[in-house]
């Protein structure tokens, strides 16, 4: 079971993004959201968007050659993943992961470590669609579910 929106432009991936960070508990640290999707779908735009809505005000640089960046936000800690270059699933141990368990983390290509789907609360599939976007949203734990069950999903 899953929900599935038209993103027309940018503002309504952002506005997806914070819906979605307006149903988180007040501490999701330790979760773990996936965002999927090729190249240029919009994955970037929506980390931002939600790192934005946690309170993060600065730049949100992209995290492709250093895999990992993380902030330290007024509620929890978020790290904001990119694994668009890791060729084996051991890399998920080389980029620290079990250090990671405190804050909510962020991942764009998850694809690359199929282990993750396993992991993680919620999945985030973000296509082409004319000019702007489609999402897909999915629980993949009992209580990403629950979450998504509560969003106020922008019209
Ligand atoms: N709903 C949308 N409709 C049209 N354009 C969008 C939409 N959402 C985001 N974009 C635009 O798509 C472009 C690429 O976005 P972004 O960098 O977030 O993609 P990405 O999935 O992170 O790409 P990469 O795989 O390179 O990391 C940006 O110019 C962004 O403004
Ligand atoms: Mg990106």
């Amino acid at each position: 079971m899953g929900q599935s929106l038209i993103l027309p432009g940018p503002e309504s991936t952002e506005s997806l993004a914070m819906a979605l960070t307006a149903a988180l508990p007040a501490d999701a640290g330790g979760w773990t959201i996936l965002l999927l999707g090729e190249l240029g779908a919009g994955k970037s735009t929506f980390a931002r968007a939600i790192l934005r809505s946690l309170g993060h005000e600065g730049l949100v640089p992209s995290p492709t050659y250093t895999l990992v960046e993380p902030y330290t936000l007024p509620g929890y800690s978020v790290y904001h993943i990119d694994l668009y270059r890791v060729t084996s699933a051991d890399e998920l141990e080389f980029l620290g992961w079990s250090d990671l368990q405190d804050g909510l983390k962020l991942v764009e290509w998850p694809e690359r470590v199929p282990r993750l789907l396993t992991l993680a609360d919620i999945q985030i599939e973000l296509r082409y669609a004319g000019e702007g976007r489609a999402a897909d949203l999915k629980g993949l734990s009992e209580r990403g579910s629950k979450v998504l069950a509560g969003v106020d999903w922008p019209a």
